[in-house]
Order: structure tokens, then sequence, then C-alpha cells
């Protein structure tokens, strides 16, 4: 196994990839695959919304999936915001890593709300739905408005 953690470097050099050029060529790739995860999640809700406010019944089987789908990116958020990934293509502040648990703890609300969510519409009592939309869509704003540079 020692002999494999050696021959990475000398691969490197070997291909010319210096090991710091190697570390932001995979910050910009992660600051790449987290806006396309937070993509997901605004299309996610975006179309729970759009079930409920335009009154979708043909659609409310997906309701389950895209409760899901948001729990799950919801637990991923801390994964996809490592050290390191504050700088280039990206809107995320610094307090993200300066003020850690704060961070956590609203991504943990997102989780909390979408994880109610799923015991709604496993339920099938979904004139709750509507209601319990309301803590995901402030675990949002209340993460945007401390973590997330303005424009
Ligand atoms: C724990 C913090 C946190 C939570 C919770 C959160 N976001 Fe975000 N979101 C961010 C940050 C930080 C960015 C900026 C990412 C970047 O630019 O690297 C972002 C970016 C986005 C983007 C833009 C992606 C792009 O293309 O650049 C969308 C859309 C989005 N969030 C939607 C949502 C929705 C909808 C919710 C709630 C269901 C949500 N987010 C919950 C922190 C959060």
């Amino acid at each position: 196994m020692k002999f494999k953690f050696r021959f990475i470097p000398a691969l490197l050099v070997l291909f010319g990839i210096s090991l710091p050029a190697f570390a932001q060529g995979n910050a910009d790739a992660i600051i790449s695959y987290r806006k396309n995860v937070m993509k997901a999640v605004g299309g996610h809700t975006g179309a729970l919304f759009t079930i409920v406010k335009g009154g979708l019944g043909d659609y409310k089987d997906q309701m389950l999936y895209h409760a899901k789908a948001l729990h799950e990116s919801a637990k991923s958020i801390p994964a996809i915001y490592p050290e390191g990934t504050g700088t280039g293509k990206t809107r995320a502040k610094a307090e993200i890593w300066t003020e850690r648990e704060a961070f956590i703890a609203v991504a943990d609300e997102m989780a909390k709300a979408a994880e109610n969510l799923i015991r709604i519409a496993e339920s099938g009592e979904l004139r709750e739905f509507s209601q319990a939309l309301r803590p995901l869509g402030k675990s949002c704003k209340d993460c945007h408005d401390q973590f997330r540079k303005r424009r």
C-alpha cells in the first residue's frame, strides 16, 4: 500500500500536474457540482409549489420523490461546501466556514422540513402540505440571507 501512495505524486509529476493546481481544479469542480445540486433543489422546490398552487392532483404521487430528493440534498449540504471552496465562481460567503455550526444548523432545518413533507406525502393527507412548505421555504431564505453573497 505504501508503494501506491508514493506512486501518486510521481504520476502527477510525470503528467506535469502540480499538486496545488490539482487542488484548485478540484475546488472549481466541487463549486460547479454544488451549484448544479442547488439548482436541482430549486427545481424540486418549484415543482412542489406548482403542484400545490396549481392544484395539480394528477401529480400528487410525484410529491414524495420531490420531498425525498430535497431531504437527500439537505443532508449532503455540509459535504458539498468543504473548506477551500470559498473562492472562484461562487456566491458562498466565508461565514460558511467561520460559523460552521450555524451553517449546519440551517441545513438541518431544511432536512427536517423535507422530512415532514415526506411524512405528509406518504400519509396521503395532502391538505397539510401547503402549510408544510412554509418551513422549507424559510430554511432556504434563512441560509441565503446569512451565507450567500448578494449579486
Ligand atoms: C445551509 C444553507 C443553504 C440552504 C438550506 C439552502 N441553500 Fe441554496 N444556496 C446556498 C449557498 C451558499 C448558495 C451559493 C452556492 C455557490 O454559489 O457556490 C446557494 C445557491 C442556490 C441556488 C443557485 C445555484 C446556482 O446556479 O448558482 C439556488 C437555485 C438555490 N440555492 C436554491 C435553494 C432552495 C430552493 C433552497 C431551499 C429548499 C435552498 N437553496 C436552501 C445555501 C443554502
